[in-house]
């Protein structure tokens, strides 16, 4: 989703500029833009597409000595993505750059019109810079015009403003929406980011804005920050690594990552989560997970170990749906928020209207010190490594295995598992995330079998109990990236309706694993082998009445057959998108991370 960059000090600011957009690429954009305020002057580039035509937009332009930069990358949700919508959006002697939606800009703009501003696009966004200007021709000096006109806004912002009435100066703002302020120590250099990802290699500190910040930013204000803490950070675990795309690279590290979650918290032993030491467990009778996309099928997992394993009712809710739905909440349930990037806007509100309702709440998260966690009592890290293929993998296996870990944990402090039980759980984690490392062969069987699967009126993914979840997650994974239909269903609802699809132009992808309902399963694909539809099964024993088997090898837990059908499910997503020509790591319409609602 949008991105935000910013920079003051002397380095050549374009190529800071753009090298930043390029690490916020992977969340998805549509148009792109910079503006250098140096020697007084404003220069801005803009230009719709990928950040390539930007930086030949501005191939001639570069910038020395002391000045200040902004840069956005757009994906548009008032106006099309047309270069006069792309960031910055300019005034008469400023620009400004902003993430997230003004609900009250049409109020706003028709006053601006009235008093005679002229629009030139059709954002929310313009209307603050020409706000901002006004406050200024009313006599305000900027920071205070800067500070008037976020008081009248609504909505979710990040926001920074450079205006050549002051030209040492960054204003920046934050209201549900990421920003980041960051200095390098040696070199005196301040940063802005929407992310973590820009700054990482350019940075030594950093300060996680809080909502409803506003300030102004110049080389000597950074010290003034509260809450300032080092950033540390690998940029080679963001490479491709000589794969084609990240997708596939963040597929084929899953079983080493794996490792990394369960490391120091899975043992023969036991469970220990440290980070949960201080919760009080007595007083939860139940878990409510909430989470969007993915993160939803990775709880909807969870629920089935956590209420088989650790006894404990479980329900998972959409966080799209549960901010309106005037929930019931008990103050002895455990809120649970599950999120890859911690930025998501819809699981951050729903977190925050159940921590207003007085529920304990837990983040289940791949980036340390984002909002979600931030916002919690407490939290588990995946520890995936950063996830830049916008269809998730790594961080979908990570999610499943903390709520694994979760759910054994909680058995174990209420003494329902005794010690060979959980010995047991221990050494089947460890053989399920054995199971995740890719086999060559494998992936080659699939990749010869995903032209078969380029034509046809539509996919279901179906499976039962806590393969369910997973056919839902192979389903979201192949529309994601090939643009083809598909739907996962629990396969025992087939008949209630679905199956009335069945033709010889219907796709169906069995999970059938040997230690779960194997004989269900089977009856159900039998029922549509029947009427004509292609079964693609995949399953340890070769099943009779299939078009395709993708053979799995055989295990003695059913969270191995899991996992070993989770990693089939991602290739073959990825394998059918390649056959059909699509971008992989960027599919279209889609953000790494939706920060609006
Ligand atoms: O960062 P989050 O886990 O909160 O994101 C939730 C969803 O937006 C995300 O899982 C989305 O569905 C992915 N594109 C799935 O591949």
């Amino acid at each position: 989703m949008c991105g935000i960059v910013g920079y003051i000090g002397n380095n050549e600011k374009k190529s800071l500029l753009l090298s930043g957009l390029k690490e916020l690429e992977y969340r998805g954009y549509d148009s792109a833009g910079i503006s250098v305020l140096e020697n007084g002057e404003l220069h801005t580039f803009k230009a719709v597409g990928k950040l390539i035509n930007l930086e030949r937009k501005c191939e001639g332009f570069h910038s020395s000595g002391f000045g200040l930069g902004i840069g956005h990358t757009r994906w548009a949700t008032h106006g099309k993505p047309t270069e006069i919508n792309a960031h910055p959006h300019i005034g008469h002697y400023s620009n400004i750059v902003h993430n997230g939606i003004i609900e009250n800009y049409q109020s706003i703009k028709e006053s601006l019109q009235k008093q005679g501003c002229v629009f030139s696009s059709q954002t929310d966004t313009e209307v603050i810079v020409h706000l901002f200007e006004s406050y200024v021709t009313q006599g305000n000096d900027p920071f205070s015009a800067f500070k008037k006109t976020i008081s009248d806004l609504k909505g979710a912002y990040a926001i920074l403003l450079i205006t050549q009435k002051s030209p040492d100066t960054i204003f920046y703002a934050k209201n549900g929406s990421p920003l980041i302020i960051a200095r390098n120590t040696k070199t005196k250099e301040v940063f802005f980011a929407s992310s973590d990802a820009p700054l990482i290699g350019l940075a030594s500190e950093v300060c996680y804005l809080e909502d409803g910040e506003v300030g102004k930013m110049d080389l000597e204000s950074f010290a003034r920050l509260k809450n300032i803490k080092p950033l540390s950070g690998d940029k080679l675990s963001a490479q491709k690594d000589g794969f084609t795309f990240f997708m596939e690279k963040e597929i084929y590290e899953q079983h080493k990552v794996l490792l990394e979650t369960m490391m120091g918290r899975v043992s023969e032993e036991g469970f220990c989560l440290d980070e949960l030491e201080s919760l009080n467990l007595d007083s939860i009778n139940s878990l409510t997970l909430c989470a969007c996309g993915t993160s939803y099928h990775a709880s909807l997992a969870g629920s089935y170990l956590i209420e088989r394993i650790a006894k404990l009712k479980t329900k998972v809710e959409i966080a799209s749906e549960f901010r309106y739905k005037e929930p019931i909440l008990h103050k002895n349930e455990l809120f649970v928020v599950i999120s890859q990037s911690g930025e998501t806007a819809d699981t951050l509100e729903a977190l925050k209207l159940a921590k207003q309702k007085g529920l304990t709440a837990l983040a289940i998260c791949n980036v340390d010190n984002s909002s979600i966690v931030r916002e919690s009592d407490y939290s588990l890290l995946t520890r995936a490594g950063i996830e830049k293929g916008v269809a998730s993998t790594k961080a979908f296996a990570t999610q499943v295995m903390v709520l694994w870990i979760l759910a054994n944990f909680l058995a174990q402090k209420r003494g329902i598992l005794d010690k060979a039980m959980l010995k047991n759980e221990a050494n089947t984690m460890l053989e399920a995330s054995k199971a995740t490392q890719v086999d060559k062969k494998l992936h080659e069987h699939i990749k010869r079998l995903s032209r078969r699967y380029l034509h046809g009126h539509g996919f279901f993914f179906i499976g039962r109990d806590i393969f369910y979840p997973l056919a839902l997650e192979g389903a979201l994974k192949l529309k994601e990236i090939s643009y083809l239909h598909a739907e996962g269903y629990p396969s025992g609802e087939m008949k209630h309706g679905p199956i009335a699809l069945a033709d010889l132009g219907l796709f169906c992808v069995t999970l059938m694993p040997q230690n779960l309902l194997y004989d269900k399963v089977k009856s159900n694909v039998e029922e549509l082998s029947a009427r004509d539809a292609m079964i693609c099964a995949l399953s340890a024993e070769y099943y009779e009445g299939c078009d395709d088997w993708i053979a799995i090898p055989s295990a003695k837990h059913y969270m191995v057959e899991f996992f070993s059908m989770m990693v089939v499910l991602q290739v073959f997503a990825l394998e059918v998108a390649v056959r059909l020509g699509n971008d992989v790591d960027m599919p279209r319409n889609l953000a790494k991370s939706v920060t609006v609602e």
